[in-house]
């Protein structure tokens, strides 16, 4: 059994201009059959934005930090608008002594700047010509000598894990200096670095598609100087469905970053008060929730319209043939 109609070959004549036909239509039908693969294989979100509803009173915070200090040194706890404060102990989280290195992540900093979005520029209009120099710089550095990487390599870290559950209300989440009694008041420790790197922070629990916008940063103290480091963070709720129509309550955020900086010797800081140094994670929620609905093309409509594409290309290839 042979399905396909057979021309003779006495019967056939050959020619370029055919030939070129040939090599033409079938690019064209390569390209539409992979189009059609591709959008069956991707699903199709689609966003939409409403007031949020759900009435929820946990937060879950996910993180995974290093910072450049010993263990010891650290307190993980959280405070919020209703006056709630929790300390984060072993039971919550895990503090694993590692050497401190930034690995593979970025410079916040340097990011920044590559955005045109430094403090130096303090909102100035970027021109583009300025941002694609900056852009190139900022990938040239990244490229020399592998410089990032060494930053602090080899120095005692503490990597502090874990998923822990505030209230869902305006609050902050900090790293901050164990309190060793009332020496801090007069003189804070030796080897206080809040340098940090940062893997993984997030709000809820993760979606195909999520974006963790702080994953693979790190931020420098500079040496001999006190900082604190503070996240501005928007929590965005968000509702993402399936293609099978699972719905998932988790949460997005945008951040937006400043640190405030103290030089360690008194002298040097001219009586300027010393603030608190540390890691300040603080966050609130948005009002509006974004819903994310994923879909998906059925099999059966992926093949009807394959079929229309080849057969539809193939009747009007013929057409212009025969004119
Ligand atoms: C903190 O540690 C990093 C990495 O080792 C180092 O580059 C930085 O100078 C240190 N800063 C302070 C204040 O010690």
């Amino acid at each position: 059994l042979d399905a396909f109609p057979k021309v003779e070959a006495s019967q056939q004549s050959r020619s370029a201009g055919g030939g070129l036909a040939t090599v033409l239509v079938s690019l064209l039908l390569t390209y539409l059959v992979w189009g059609e693969f591709h959008s069956y294989w991707v699903p199709i979100s689609h966003h939409e934005f409403v007031v949020d509803h759900t009435v929820q009173h946990a937060l879950l915070i996910n993180f995974d930090i290093t910072v450049a200090m010993t263990c010891q040194r650290l307190t993980v706890d959280s405070m919020d608008v209703s006056g709630s404060r929790n300390h984060f102990g072993e039971r919550q989280i895990k503090k694993l002594p590692v050497p401190f290195s930034v690995g593979r992540a970025t410079d916040l900093k340097a990011e920044r700047t590559l955005h045109g979005l430094d403090e130096d520029e303090g909102g100035e209009e970027a021109d583009i010509g300025e941002l694609i120099r900056k852009a190139r710089q900022f990938r040239s550095h990244i490229g020399s000598a592998g410089a990032p990487a060494q930053i602090g390599s080899g120095t005692d870290g503490c990597r502090v894990l874990g998923s822990v559950v505030v209230n869902k209300m305006v609050g902050s989440f900090h790293f901050t200096l164990m309190p060793q009694g009332l020496a801090d008041l007069f003189m804070l420790p030796r080897g206080v670095n809040f340098t940090h790197r940062i893997d993984h922070f997030s709000f809820g629990v993760h979606y195909p598609g999520l974006v963790d916008p702080l994953a693979n940063h790190f931020q420098l103290a500079p040496p001999a100087h006190l900082v604190a480091f503070h996240y501005l963070i928007s929590v965005v709720p968000t509702t993402y469905v399936d293609a099978q129509g699972r719905a998932l309550v988790t949460n997005q955020y945008a951040v937006k970053d400043y640190s405030k900086s103290w030089a360690e010797d008194p002298q040097a800081r001219g009586g300027q008060p010393l603030g608190t140094p540390g890691l300040f994670f603080k966050y609130d929620m948005e009002p509006i929730s974004v819903r994310v609905t994923e879909t998906q093309q059925s099999l059966s409509r992926l093949l009807t319209r394959i079929c229309a594409a080849v057969g539809g290309i193939f009747v009007c290839v013929g057409l212009i043939h025969r004119l």
